[in-house]
């Protein structure tokens, strides 16, 4: 894997979201990111297996749900009959971390783990080997549009250290904030799966958007690679 973009639709207009999505995928959107959020995790709502399915039905890239909600474990079996490729749970809600990796696995998904902000990497010391990909939050969960926490550049050099230390390639993925001004620097910092909301969404043309970032990423992993 080189780096992979993946379109946040929390940006897109919801009336027509069959559209961002195909125009996203003509730009060479990687992955679809779903936000899934519960307003008790985060303080918003968003989406369920409904939507997700019906997202399936038109994507031709794979889905990357990412579950801002309280109490993942009722839902990832939902999620995965609806289409989810990858599935990513937050650290801060789950006391049964290795449990439900292991159930999004035996589920056939590849199984994420999300760190906000405000959360150690220390978290991840016993998760590490088991996981697909690591989510670096890099702003706090709940909306898109808001800036990129600097801190999280770093953040993401010491999970890519921490994994390769439980010998696990598995990929970076960074979340919040990003667009063409700091993708470069969170790539060369070793982030392999790039979300983008309102970097995407919120312009003209979210082709050329996504065509644009995705260049700029692949860019940064030409002249830093690992
Ligand atoms: C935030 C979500 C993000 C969000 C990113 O809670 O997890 O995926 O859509 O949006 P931007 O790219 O606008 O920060
Ligand atoms: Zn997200």
């Amino acid at each position: 894997m080189s780096v992979l973009i993946a379109p946040s639709i929390l940006s897109a207009d919801f009336a027509a979201l069959g559209d961002a999505i195909e125009a996203a995928q003509r730009g060479g959107a990687d992955l679809i990111h779903i936000d899934v959020m519960d307003g008790h995790f985060v303080p918003n709502l968003t989406l369920g297996p409904p939507v997700v399915k019906s997202i399936k039905r038109i994507a031709k890239v794979p889905l990357d749900v990412h579950l801002m909600i309280m109490d993942p474990d009722r839902y990832i079996e939902a999620f995965a009959d609806a289409g989810a490729a990858m599935m990513s749970v937050h650290v801060e809600v789950l006391p049964h971390l290795h449990r439900t990796v292991h159930a999004i696995k035996a589920l056939g998904v590849q199984a994420g783990v999300v760190l906000n902000p405000a959360t150690s990497i220390l978290t991840l010391e016993n998760i590490a080997a088991d996981v697909d990909y690591v989510l670096v939050m890099s702003v706090n969960p709940g909306f898109g549009g808001q800036t990129f926490i600097p801190r999280s550049e770093s953040k993401v050099r010491e999970v890519r250290a921490l994994l390769d230390r439980a010998g696990n390639p598995a990929p970076v993925e960074i979340d919040g904030g990003i667009d063409q001004r700091n993708v470069a620097a969170v790539v060369s910092a070793g982030a392999r799966i790039i979300v983008a909301g309102s970097a995407i969404f919120h312009t003209p043309d979210a082709e050329r958007a996504t065509r644009e970032l995705k260049a700029a990423a692949l860019g940064a992993v030409l002249t830093v690679p690992r």
